[in-house]
């Protein structure tokens, strides 16, 4: 007796809608037995109209969240866990410990005096430091302080390690990595520096100071990665930049102002397969809802105001992270009359771009804004 089995029937012309009968389901065992498949049984399923992705939106509110992640610091040390961090974990994407997509987040605590030793992946990385004094990450040599709402990336293959100084307060940074996509590519290398600790080849903040004069390149500077020489994009001069753009440009339709993180050397992505932005959101701005192929993990970074996924209202205020599926529409509203609003986020647009799988959508009824479902 053949086992019932589900085939995805579609009744449109063009696409799979073969009806079960004893002779197809005892041909489906057989094939099975040989670890085969018949497509007409499957394809509606693996070749959706359009993505489907599992991954559904979630606010990770920091008030909620900080007291945990602090609470790690009395019961592991970083030298045991290697990486102290609690991660966000999407409840369609637990298999993959996903934020969402093929994208993770983790909260990384750290109090001062304390470091978590050097190594290197094939995930390429970035930090968002969310709170603390102190903080420092040296990448490939190259050491960098840290501050409020700094953004920091290490890139695919580079040693790095991260600490706190003696005299600094505890630190709490959100880090993001594409480790699912890593993973998914069967691709993900992981190494730990044979001393723990890396040699600082280069004056602390070298990289900023070279690399992070808008419009400037430096004269003498060798760089053949194929990463951001600009390792560290600190958070005065990117709000200053986007309040500064507010004043001459309407903005995107559906962001707001928003700026791209780049290489300064190609104006392109900071690394291969992770891309990152600012966007300002004006006093009351609501924007128009649309939707794209491409994941990202935003953060609120100054402000509070509301983002509606898929018809789902989500509030947030500073330091709250939430996460916007692929395909999902979204739009975003700043809930004050009088302050901007600013959300830093990181996506997987260098991959899907790269790729050549990028389409996107405005949401075409109701002037743009999405119908809330309760
Ligand atoms: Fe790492
Ligand atoms: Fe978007």
């Amino acid at each position: 007796m053949s086992r019932p089995r589900e085939n995805y029937r579609e009744d449109v012309a063009g696409r799979a809608n073969v009806e079960d009968t004893p002779e197809l389901l005892a041909y489906y065992d057989e094939l099975e037995k040989l670890e085969a498949g018949a497509l007409w049984t499957v394809a509606n399923k693996i070749e959706p109209w359009e993505p489907k992705s599992d991954s559904v939106p979630v606010l990770w509110r920091y008030k909620d969240m900080r007291e945990l992640v602090l609470r790690s610091v009395s019961m592991v040390t970083p030298e045991k866990a290697g990486r102290r961090v609690v991660y966000l974990n999407n409840p369609g994407r637990r298999e993959y410990s996903a934020a969402v997509g093929w994208l993770f987040s983790g909260l990384q605590v750290m109090h001062p005096g304390e470091r978590a030793s050097a190594h290197a992946h094939s995930a390429s990385a970035l930090r968002f430091i969310m709170e603390g004094a102190g903080a420092y990450t040296i990448v490939n040599g190259r050491k960098l302080t840290l501050g409020a709402n700094d953004f920091v990336i290490t890139p695919n293959g580079c040693w790095h390690e991260h600490g706190v100084v003696e005299d600094g307060k505890p630190c709490i940074w959100q880090d993001g990595l594409d480790i699912p996509l890593t993973n998914a590519l069967e691709t993900n290398f992981y190494a730990v520096h044979k001393d723990l600790t890396q040699v600082v080849t280069h004056p602390v903040n070298h990289s900023v100071a070279a690399w992070g004069n808008a419009g400037l390149r430096p004269y003498g500077e060798e760089w053949n990665n194929p990463y951001s020489p600009l390792l560290k994009f600190e958070w005065g001069p990117t709000y200053e930049a986007l309040v500064k753009y507010s004043k001459v440009t309407d903005g995107s339709p559906y962001d707001g102002i928003l700026m791209n993180y780049v290489n300064p050397l190609t104006g392109g992505p900071v690394m291969q397969t992770t891309g990152a932005a600012m966007q300002l959101l004006r006093p009351g701005e609501h924007t128009r809802a649309h939707r794209h192929t491409g994941c990202a993990v935003y953060q609120v970074s100054k402000g509070k105001g509301y983002s509606i996924i898929n018809g789902k209202r989500f509030d947030w205020q500073e330091r709250d992270i939430f996460c916007v599926p692929a395909w999902a529409w979204h739009e975003h509203g700043n809930a004050s009359n009088s302050e901007d609003a600013c959300l830093f986020n990181f996506n997987d647009s260098p991959t899907i771009n790269a790729l050549g799988l990028y389409r996107e959508q405005a949401f075409g009824e109701n002037d743009g804004h999405q119908p809330i479902l309760t």
